[in-house]
C-alpha cells in the first residue's frame, strides 16, 4: 500500500495571502504539488486533505490505517492544543511526519509546545516548501528502515 495521506489543518487554505512575511507567497496547492512530484518519483500515491475543522481531520486519521502507509501532517494551530489529533495519531499504525512552514519555536511562546510531536516519528519545521519535499523522503526513509 504505497499511499501517503497529506493533511493540512486550519487556515492553511489561506496560504499565499496569509501573513506572507511568515509563510511566504506560495499557495497550499504549490506545496502539495511539490510533495506530489517527489511522491510520484518515489512510487507513492499522495492524497491531500485540508480542513478547518478538527473533527474532519480526526476522521481522516481514523480511516488512514487501512488506506495509507504514512501521514504527513501540518496541523496549523491545532499543533499546539489539538489533543484529539494527538489521540487519533497515537492509534494510527503507520509512519507520521509533522511539518511546519515556519519555525514555531522561534515565534510566540504558545507555539513552542506541539501536542503532535510526541506521536510523530519526526518533525520538519522552518524550511518552507522544501519541508514538504523532505517530508516525503523522510517518510520513505523510515518505511525502508522499518522494513529492513
Ligand atoms: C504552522 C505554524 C502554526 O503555529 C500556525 O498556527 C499555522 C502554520 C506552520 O506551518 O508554520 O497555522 O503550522
Amino acid at each position: 500500500m504505497k499511499s501517503i495521506l497529506l493533511l493540512s489543518g486550519p487556515n492553511l487554505n489561506m496560504l499565499g495571502e496569509r501573513e506572507p512575511e511568515i509563510y511566504g507567497t506560495e499557495t497550499l496547492d504549490t506545496h502539495v504539488s511539490n510533495a506530489r512530484k517527489i511522491a510520484d518519483e518515489m512510487g507513492y500515491e499522495l492524497v491531500h486533505f485540508q480542513s478547518n475543522s478538527e473533527g474532519e481531520l480526526v476522521e481522516k486519521i481514523q480511516q488512514a490505517t487501512d488506506n495509507h502507509c504514512g501521514i504527513v501532517i501540518n496541523p496549523g494551530a491545532l499543533t499546539h492544543y489539538g489533543w484529539s489529533i494527538h489521540d487519533a495519531l497515537s492509534n494510527y499504525q503507520g509512519v507520521v511526519i509533522e511539518i511546519h512552514l515556519s519555525n514555531p519555536n522561534a515565534r510566540e511562546a504558545w507555539r513552542h509546545t506541539s501536542v503532535v510531536a510526541p506521536v510523530a516519528d519526526g518533525s520538519i519545521i522552518g524550511l518552507g516548501s522544501f519541508g514538504y519535499e523532505l517530508s516525503i523522503k523522510a517518510l520513505d526513509n523510515i518505511i525502508q528502515r522499518n522494513g529492513a
